[in-house]
């Protein structure tokens, strides 16, 4: 190997166990399985953990909502995220639940030390506390009347309207989200991490440390301002972990969720028989880096590094953040359909098209990313079907037709072969130091100068003329080596076309492969290796995803007045309303459909036809409750194809999402196939 074998231990931000795995999400993934599938095939012993973040509030309520308990709910979440993760080939060494023994040990550990060092400071806080519920508050729970504006509606720590920020105490006619009941101040006792403490030790951390440019800066901002108490606790009922010796009080969601990092490197650990302590004592000498979005920097930069380091633990060599993905230049969008879940991603698309697309877009910044969904297919069709696999394809035929699937042994162009297999160290710097793009691009380059050749040397009219038999078969060999050289290079972006690559060529694509050429060497029959990006495909995607437009809310955050988080779409002509055919409709039957936690299976009579449709208001409604009622379907709407079957139809409803979700009711004088306009 090029560099001595390192011990380098990786992590992505734990998802939450209340929703699904969508496209800004795995951004992250598969940044983080890029690198480390990267430093993997270099030899070293990296390891890549995650896990699910189980705890708090939003996660016990939406349980609650769902009617199961906070165990089931994010068991099953678990099996959906890791399912998503496998769908876009994001190979984790372990994935673990923030709700496991090992990370309770760690977190009663971690506390219990921190405590014993007199760095947990308690006192009373007043709080906003929902007396129906017997909870209190969190922020994000409370609505009312913005103090400064005036506006409804507001959320509880700042207003959409004039951008104030405030406690939610200050909310004029503050409601609970959770009841609607009027909330009440009420006393109790916090625990609190004294951050401000472990100032000298952070701004050592942030000297040391590799962290990128841009959150150094914003540490040093932080430092600035001062550095503040951070409340670690949360009143039962909370689902989390109890606080040792504080009955009654549990650790708030953001305490053992990076612990969880240690949680599932332990179970891993336990399972393989690999050194914990040699990753995570003080003075260790492994690499440790968490690959996170901007939002959560915070986080990881000032409260975890302070955490281990009070609790004796080494510090992460690096935290690498990243921006976040836009869709089509805007922030994603359930009503526009860009709020595309991974899983409707893959009903529709190669996942191996997405690594790509955002490994040429990525670097080591905190940019964001947009995925310009034309140019997602404009890209992934110019650079990996026409410019990667072209030269497969345009040379595998005769060799595998002509010449027996025999590679030969002369070197047509030593210039060429040596300009792709000296690119090895220059490529790899890139993918270390996260310049994706810069690799993409340095790749992509290589590709065009061997398409050239082959365009130049033109083996499709010399296969034609007498005596150019062994100068086709030298032609058409450099091209396969050095399709297979820059497969090489691309392996670690895409692990699924390597893999059929290394198939056809017989040979397994390790890193140190770049450095010779396959000669004299047999290769297999060559089958079509991608398909283009259709993009009736990308636009069948757009439009699954604003199908789920209601069954896609996430049910337990509190919807911040509905136009904020959901523009209303642009302006459409009255001829344009007038297309849709509203029916009365009657519903004959109603029932759960298996698996799906969020659709009820209906078919409803239209006065003569009998429909199938699947709604997404199985948070709101019961099948049974719903049999012999009348409501309102668009009539006309194309019949699409869903995970469970077909739906002919769509029923209409509105609301924030949960159990308020409401479709209509016209009177029983109604008659079902009547047009409702
Ligand atoms: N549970 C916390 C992380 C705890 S880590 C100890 C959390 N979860 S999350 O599900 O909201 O986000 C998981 C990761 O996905 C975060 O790093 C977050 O920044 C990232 N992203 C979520 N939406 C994103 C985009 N739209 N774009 C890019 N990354 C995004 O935060
Ligand atoms: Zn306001």
């Amino acid at each position: 190997m090029t560099s001595k074998n390192r011990k380098i231990l990786v992590t992505s931000a734990l998802p939450y166990a209340n929703g699904p795995i969508h496209l800004g999400h795995l951004l992250e993934y598969i940044q983080t399985d890029i690198w480390v599938r990267f430093q993997k095939m270099r030899g070293h012993e990296a390891y890549y953990v995650c896990a699910d973040d189980a705890h708090g509030t939003p996660i016990m309520l939406k349980a609650q909502q769902l009617g199961i308990s906070p165990e089931e709910m994010i068991n099953n979440v678990r099996e959906e995220h890791m399912a998503d993760f496998a769908g876009f080939n994001i190979e984790f060494d372990n994935y673990h639940s923030t709700h496991s023994d090992e990370n309770r040990v760690f977190a009663e550990e971690i506390y219990n030390r921190l405590h014993a060092k007199g760095h947990i400071k308690t006192r009373t806080i007043q709080q906003l506390f929902d007396p129906e519920k017997e909870m209190f508050l969190p922020d994000r729970f409370v609505k009312g009347t913005c103090p400064k504006c005036k506006s409804e509606d507001q959320n509880g720590d700042n207003c959409d309207n004039c951008g104030e920020t405030y406690s939610p105490t200050d909310l004029i006619n503050p409601v609970s989200v959770v009841s609607g009941a009027t909330p009440v101040l009420k006393d109790s006792e916090h625990y609190f991490f004294d951050l401000p403490a472990f100032e000298e030790m952070l701004k050592e951390w942030t000297r040391s440390g590799s962290l990128q440019e841009e959150m150094a800066n914003k540490l040093g901002e932080w430092f600035e301002s001062g550095l503040q108490q951070w409340d670690i606790s949360r009143d039962a009922p909370y689902f989390g972990f109890e606080i040792p010796n504080a009955p009654g009080k549990f650790f708030y969601v953001w305490l053992d969720a990076p612990i969880g990092y240690m949680g599932s490197f332990k179970n891993l650990c336990d399972k393989r028989g690999i050194n914990f302590d040699e990753f995570w004592e003080k003075d260790s000498t492994a690499e440790l880096y968490h690959f996170i979005g901007k939002d959560i920097i915070y986080f990881h930069s000032l409260f975890w590094p302070a955490m281990l380091s009070g609790a004796d633990y080494r510090q992460p060599t690096s935290v690498y953040a990243h921006g976040f993905v836009t869709v089509n230049g805007r922030k994603m969008s359930k009503s526009k359909g860009t709020f595309i879940k991974g899983r409707t991603y893959l009903d529709h698309l190669n996942p191996e098209f997405l690594r790509y697309y955002f490994a040429a877009k990525l670097t080591s910044r905190i940019d964001d990313l947009d995925l310009n969904l034309e140019d997602f297919a404009q890209r992934v069709n110019s650079d990996l079907v026409g410019k990667v696999v072209n030269i497969a394809s345009r040379c595998a035929s005769f060799i595998s037709k002509k010449f027996d699937g025999m590679l030969s042994t002369n070197i047509d162009d030593q210039e060429l072969a040596d300009e792709v297999m000296n690119a090895g160290d220059s490529i790899a710097a890139l993918y270390e130091s996260r310049e994706f793009g810069r690799a993409m691009r340095e790749i992509m380059a290589l590709a065009d100068k061997v398409n050239e050749y082959i365009a130049v040397k033109e083996p499709w009219q010399l296969i034609k003329e007498e005596g150019k038999q062994q100068e086709v078969q030298d032609i058409c060999s450099l091209g396969i080596n050095l399709f297979r050289i820059l497969m090489i290079y691309l392996k670690p972006v895409l692990p699924e076309l390597a893999a059929k690559t290394a198939g056809f060529l017989n040979d397994e694509l390790i890193w140190e492969g770049h450095k010779a050429l396959l000669v004299d060497h047999k290769v297999n029959k060559f089958k079509a290796l991608l398909q283009r990006v259709e993009m009736d495909k990308v636009n069948a995607m757009v439009d699954d995803s604003k199908d789920n437009l209601v069954a896609t809310q996430d049910v337990a955050e509190p919807v911040t007045g509905p136009l904020a988080d959901d523009p209303i779409a642009d302006e459409i002509g009255f001829e344009d309303f007038a297309k849709v055919d509203l029916r009365v409709a009657k519903i004959v039957v109603a029932e759960h459909v298996e698996k799906a936690d969020k659709l009820l299976r209906i078919e409803v009579d239209l006065g003569g036809e009998t429909r199938q449709i699947f709604a997404g208001i199985k948070s709101a409604y019961q099948p049974e409750d719903l049999v012999g009622k009348l409501t309102v379907v668009v009539a006309n709407l194309a019949p699409r194809k869903m995970r469970f079957g077909m739906s002919e139809g769509m029923i209409i409803a509105a609301g924030p999402g949960g159990k308020d979700i409401f479709i209509l009711n016209p009177d029983d004088g109604a008659q079902p196939g009547q047009r409702v306009m």
